[in-house]
This record gives C-alpha cells, sequence and structure tokens, in this order.
C-alpha cells in the first residue's frame, strides 16, 4: 500500500516535470528546475506526503456527542450524523483539520449507502473517524484499525439501540434487537420484523437516529481511551485470519449449516 502511494506521488511529480519539459526543451530547463521545486509542493499539496497521524483530539463527552448525533441523523442521516458528531465539537474546540473536513458529504452511507444496505452508516462513520483521527494501520499506530474492528462486533452484538436521547421524537420505548450483523439490510430487517413497522415509520427512524447516537457514544469512549493511553484491542472476530475468506462471524445465518471452505493457500 504504502509504496502503491509512493509510485503515485512520483507518477504525479514526473507527469509535472514532463510538462514543463515538452513546452520548454533544454533551453527553459533551469527555469524548469526551479519550477519543478514548487511542483513538488503543490504535488504533496494533493495529499500525498503531508498525510500526518495523529489529528489532534481533545477527549469528548460521550452522552453530549451522542446527543449531537441523535439530532443530526434528522438531519444527514447515519454516517454523517456519527462524523459530524465528532468532527463538529472538534471544529469548535481544535479548528484545523477539522474545519476543512466535508463531513456532509457522506450523506452517502445512509441505508447501508445509498440504499443498498450494506454496511450500516453508523459503523462506517464511526470508522471513518477513528482513522482520520488516529491515522491508518499502514502510518504506524494500528489504533484506529482495532478500534474500528471493535466497532464492528461491538455494533453486531449490541442490543439496539442502546443510547436513549434527553428528548426523544418518539416518546414510546422503541424495541431493541440484536442484529448480529453489521449489515444495514439485516440490523434493519431484524428491527423492523421485531417491532412490525415499516421502513418509512417514525420509529424506525428514530431507532436509526438512536443507533446512530449509540455508536458515536461508543465511539468516543473508545477515542478517550485511546487519548488516555489506556485503549487495548479487544475485537476477537478476524475473518480472514480464522476462515480464510473477509466475513462476519454468523457463517450459518446464511449459509444455513452448509458453510462453504474457500480454496486454501498450498502449504509450503
Ligand atoms: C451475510 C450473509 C453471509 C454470511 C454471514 C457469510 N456468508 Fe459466505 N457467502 C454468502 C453469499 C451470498 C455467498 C455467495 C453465494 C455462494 O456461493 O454461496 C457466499 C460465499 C462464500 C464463499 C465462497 C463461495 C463458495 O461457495 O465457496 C465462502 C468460502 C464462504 N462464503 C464462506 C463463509 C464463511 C466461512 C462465513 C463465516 C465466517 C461466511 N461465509 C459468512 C453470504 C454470507
Amino acid at each position: 500500500m504504502e509504496s502503491h502511494k509512493k509510485q503515485e506521488c512520483a507518477a504525479e511529480i514526473d507527469q509535472s516535470r514532463r510538462k514543463l519539459l515538452v513546452g520548454g526543451g533544454v533551453l527553459a530547463a533551469g527555469a524548469a528546475l526551479a519550477h519543478f521545486g514548487g511542483m513538488v509542493n503543490s504535488a504533496h499539496a494533493l495529499g500525498c506526503a503531508t498525510e500526518k497521524w495523529p489529528w489532534p483530539y481533545v477527549k469528548l463527552d460521550p452522552a453530549a456527542t451522542a446527543e449531537i448525533a441523535y439530532n443530526e441523523w434528522y438531519r444527514v442521516f447515519c454516517g454523517a450524523a456519527v462524523i459530524n458528531s465528532v468532527f463538529g465539537q472538534l471544529r469548535e474546540k481544535v479548528g484545523a483539520p477539522y474545519d476543512t473536513f466535508p463531513a456532509d458529504a457522506f450523506v452517502f452511507l445512509e441505508g447501508g449507502q445509498v440504499g443498498w444496505g450494506t454496511i450500516c452508516g453508523s459503523p462506517a462513520g464511526a470508522n471513518i473517524v477513528a482513522n482520520c483521527i488516529i491515522g491508518p494501520r499502514i502510518a504506524g499506530d494500528a489504533a484506529g484499525h482495532h478500534i474500528a474492528e471493535e466497532i464492528m462486533q461491538w455494533y453486531s452484538e449490541a442490543s439496539m439501540p442502546v443510547f436513549t436521547p434527553k428528548s426523544p421524537r418518539i416518546s414510546d420505548e422503541l424495541i431493541k434487537t440484536t442484529a448480529d450483523s453489521p449489515l444495514c439490510h439485516v440490523s434493519v430487517g431484524k428491527w423492523m420484523k421485531a417491532a412490525n413497522k415499516p421502513i418509512g415509520s417514525a420509529e424506525r427512524k428514530d431507532r436509526c437516529a438512536r443507533v446512530a447516537a449509540s455508536t458515536a457514544y461508543r465511539l468516543v469512549e473508545l477515542l478517550n481511551d485511546w487519548k488516555d493511553g489506556k485503549y487495548k484491542p479487544k475485537a476477537t472476530h478476524a475473518a480472514v485470519r480464522d476462515f480464510g475468506i473477509t466475513a462476519q462471524m454468523n457463517c450459518m445465518e446464511c449459509h444455513s449449516g452448509n458453510v462453504p471452505t474457500p480454496p486454501m493457500a498450498a502449504k509450503k
């Protein structure tokens, strides 16, 4: 990954150099070289070598963050709500780089990405936040990666929604379900069946707003631990290692008793 990225950067710089040399030939080589210094910088500004982690983080209040996520859901839906609940506060408390982060762009995470029912936007948003703040595992600190693994497992196993906002839009108690999956389709589907409420109902919407709030709450607890130097990876599910294929944990739920074995690498 890292060397791939370096190659991309090098290609970008090479292209800039080529454009300069094609136009000016040898005559302008000196000027081109001088110019080239500037090009290197502008290539870096595109995000090649300037990516630095961790981003500044100050500890946040999990309950206050969850309240923000709950309300934001009604504006930008699950994924962007979770992102904004953290980055919105850090924009106020810290400033850069949060003040230029386009959190609203992540509205597309709604409905498991534009309604396709794949990963629920709440864990997707949380994992974007953790990996932006701490950085990707290829950058050294793998805590963001481990927090993402933990969020996936926690989300799958939690009786959702966990968090109840101070002034919920729906005053009746909402039924709780365990998804056993990070998939929007499965998570929402099991809840809709248990609650007997359609996708467009106010109850289903409030349930998803509370799921976003619950996830933001958990995320901030984990980030605060990391900030205190207390974070220890706890996720136990690692499908690639344990099963030889990317997957969630409950193989039987989809393969109903007949779980296929993936082709395994030849033993050396
Ligand atoms: C969310 C549903 C779901 C879950 C959970 C799931 N799978 Fe699958 N899996 C599928 C579907 C759908 C396919 C593609 C159709 C097929 O081949 O059965 C597939 C394909 C596969 C394949 C490749 C195709 C084949 O038949 O060999 C393997 C291997 C596999 N799954 C193993 C697993 C293992 C192991 C687990 C648990 C760690 C798991 N799956 C969990 C839905 C699921």
